[in-house]
């Protein structure tokens, strides 16, 4: 509309400046017959004007789209879908001292273990399919589409896994805790022979999903995030932000902005059809267990170089990244390459836009799409579920031919959705056949419109039975019971604070106060001091139903649980997101260096030379890395939530010698860090002299620092 009108005050202007010409070369009066035929000459030139207009606009508008189109060719082309960049939070000497998919911990990951169904997740750079696109802060929840409903972007809770009843077989609460840490214990060494834990530790496959939306009117909020939400009132105004804080440098202080480009993905009649880019995180709870030994630890050396780390103390870390083995049974094959492979029949169980429960059937370019896994009879690929490969069969050859989705991109899975929210895409197809009574060649053509969405998996995460479990039947107060959640759990003036004593400790849980794991099922010899203890392990105290104080400790999903027992720690989450530098040629030269690097023994043959071993000096002993872990705090806000900081072996040796070492950054949990100076006291411990320029940290961090390596 707005455009029509802005062609006729543009022709407005031409005829008012031919009229004015006319008028004074000609001061004679005319006669009608003149007039008139003077407006129809005008007429017709103010038609052929805006005929003309119209023609450049929609051609103009073309190119725009075309240039869209340039610029995702161009992405294709440099890498492939998957993480491209997190939001960093230090320079350094070298390069790689500044994080790209990885800065505090791969992919912003974190814990919002005190709430019931948040998995922390932070702002993300990725590219699906050569759109490359900036996230809000994550934090999603365990959710899932619905089935047999196709109501576009629904989803539900997934169900959480149940609790051994030989746990809750026991009478005590001690003994429900020994009884539980078997069940880890079995979890962690796989061993499923004496307890079944596949029955209650049930692996989830949480990807990444993005297309196409008609909706470019009002601001879709992706997903929903107990902690997070895109900060705007429209698609505009989230654009005008986004630019805004680009233009700065600056960000919307709680993340909230997002890039979700707009394009063109139409003109029809001169009229251009918008899209808007959307995403959103969803889970899948995989259909079996999936044993912990197909995930391969990745060596990311920008991630172990800038803090010295191991390769085994990567693993215990947020900094692991891990790629799914090829196939179930290739536990002991690291490197090959493959077709269908393991995280193709992961992906495979996952719908696009439809949801649950549709088959879809694509033959859009004459040829049926068919499962590349099964060739007598073939079958149908059901395209509305995530796929990266399909076979179709051609029609003269009497051959069949494997096709990958994508030019280039090894990680772009697609689906195929009938959702009208999602923008489709057309074209003719024209086939050549002939015809059975007059045996000449006569083509067909058929338009074809297809809508498709892209995904790429995230993580894996494996729920546990401490999500159910209750020993000390505490109440836990929902949304709908009515009341003021906060006022009943912490107190009408937040009085209570999870303190251990009647006073101060928790009423009852609710979703973002869930605190019911017993804390002694966690091992306890972190511990700085007696008093101290209770917080820097993040343990608070909850009233159960008799008003008896219980020590207990958050329940929700973590990355890696703090160590138990005689087992040590269990990894919950592993993220395996492809990243978009996969697709870069030189990466993979690079990559397949490192190998070579890395294992010399291994590949020793296709050296062009011999190696010369390097003597193995101590030469880094003031450069040895040490891991210090801030105490926990469970003031709330920003919530329950510790932090790292690296120092290393010559920094050690300062300390001793009355140093204090300042401006060292911490990790960025909870959406924050501190710059902090330490110190060490006459028994050897670490202590934060200053926090953000302050004694103690704001948000309620014990002063002292437990050195985890
Ligand atoms: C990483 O941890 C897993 C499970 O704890 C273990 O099986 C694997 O061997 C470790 N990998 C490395 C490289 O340390
Ligand atoms: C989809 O196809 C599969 C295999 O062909 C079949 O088992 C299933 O019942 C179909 N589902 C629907 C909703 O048609
Ligand atoms: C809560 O605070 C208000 C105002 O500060 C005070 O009047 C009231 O007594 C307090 N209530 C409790 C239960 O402490
Ligand atoms: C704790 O909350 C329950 C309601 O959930 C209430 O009946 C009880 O009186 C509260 N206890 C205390 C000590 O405030």
């Amino acid at each position: 509309m707005l455009r029509v009108c802005t062609l006729l005050v543009l022709c407005g202007v031409v005829f008012g400046a031919h009229h004015s010409a006319t008028t004074t070369t000609t001061p004679k009066p005319r006669t009608d017959h003149q007039i008139i035929q003077d407006l129809e000459h005008e007429n017709t030139n103010l038609r052929r004007d805006v005929e003309y207009m119209k023609r450049n606009v929609e051609d103009l508008t073309r190119q725009v789209m075309l240039q869209q189109t340039f610029v995702e060719e161009r992405i294709r082309s440099d890498g492939s879908s998957g993480l491209k960049q997190v939001r960093v939070h230090h320079a350094g000497t070298r390069p790689y001292y500044t994080g790209d998919f990885a800065d505090s911990s791969v992919a912003g990951i974190h814990e919002h273990s005190s709430n019931i169904r948040t998995i922390g997740m932070g702002e993300l750079n990725v590219v699906l399919n050569g759109v490359e696109f900036r996230t809000r802060h994550n934090d999603y929840r365990l959710r899932m589409p619905v089935t047999d409903d196709k109501t576009y972007n629904k989803v539900k809770d997934i169900p959480y896994p149940d609790v051994p009843p030989q746990v809750l077989n026991k009478a005590t609460v001690p003994e429900q805790v020994a009884e539980m840490r078997e069940w880890f214990k079995a979890f962690k060494n796989q061993d499923h022979s004496v307890r079944d834990y596949r029955k209650y530790f049930k692996p989830v496959l949480c990807y990444m999903e993005g297309g196409w939306t008609t909706n470019t009117k009002t601001l879709e909020e992706p997903f929903f995030s107990d902690r997070h939400f895109i900060d705007a009132s429209s698609w505009f105004d989230l654009q005008d932000k986004v630019r805004y804080t680009s233009y700065s440098g600056g960000k919307s202080n709680l993340e909230n902005f997002a890039y979700l480009p707009t394009t063109i993905m139409n003109v029809v009649n001169g009229t251009p059809e918008y899209a808007q880019w959307n995403y959103r995180i969803v889970c899948h709870p995989l259909n079996d267990d999936l044993p912990t030994n197909v995930f391969m630890l990745q060596d990311d050396l920008t991630v172990r170089m800038s803090r010295g780390l191991k390769m085994d103390q990567v693993n215990n870390t947020r900094l692991a990244r891990y790629t799914l083995r090829a196939r179930l049974t290739a536990r002991h094959r690291d490197g090959m390459s493959y077709g269908w492979g393991l995280l193709d029949d992961l992906m495979y169980q996952i719908p696009g836009k439809d949801n649950y429960g549709v088959n879809i059937t694509d033959a859009g370019l004459g040829l049926t799409l068919y499962d590349i896994r099964q060739s007598n009879p073939l079958l149908p690929l059901n395209t509305a579920n995530y796929h990266r490969y399909y076979k179709v069969e051609e029609k003269d050859a009497m051959g069949q031919k494997n096709v990958k989705r994508g030019f280039s991109d090894p990680n772009l899975f697609a689906a195929q959705t009938t959702s009208a929210h999602i923008s489709p895409l057309s074209m003719t197809n024209c086939e050549k056949h002939r015809d059975q009574t007059t045996h000449h060649m006569v083509e067909t053509c058929t338009p074809i419109t297809e809508r498709y969405t892209w995904a790429i998996p995230l993580e894996v995460i494996y729920m546990t039975p401490l999500l159910k479990w209750n020993p000390y039947n505490l109440h836990h107060v929902y949304a709908s019971s009515g009341k003021a959640i906060y006022d009943v759990v912490h107190g009408p003036n937040g009085t209570r604070n999870g303190g251990l004593n009647p006073e101060k400790a928790y009423n009852g849980t609710h979703n973002k106060a869930f605190y019911r794991t017993p804390a002694e099922f966690f091992s306890t010899t972190k511990a700085v001091g007696a008093d101290r203890a209770d917080t820097a392990k993040g343990s608070v105290g909850v009233l159960d139903r008799h008003g008896v104080v219980r020590n207990t400790m958050a329940s929700g999903t973590r990355i890696v649980l703090p160590a138990i027992d005689g087992i040590g720690r269990v990894r919950t989450r592993y993220p395996i997101m492809p990243l978009h530098n996969d697709g870069n040629p030189t990466k993979k030269e690079v990559d397949a260096l490192k190998d070579m690097v890395m294992r010399m023994p291994t590949y020793s043959s296709l050296f062009e030379e011999e190696p010369t071993t390097v003597s193995n000096a101590n030469a880094l002993h003031a450069s040895q890395p040490h891991l210090l872990k801030v105490a926990q705090t469970t003031r709330d806000p920003p919530g329950l939530h510790s932090h790292d900081v690296l120092i290393t072996q010559g920094d050690i040796d300062d300390m001793k010698n009355g140093d204090v070492i300042k401006g060292l950054l911490t990790s960025v949990d909870n959406s924050h860090q501190h710059s902090i100076d330490i110190r060490m006291n006459q028994n050897d411990e670490f202590i934060i002299d200053s926090c953000d320029g302050m004694s103690h940290c704001w948000d309620g961090h014990d002063n002292h620092l437990t050195m985890e390596y």
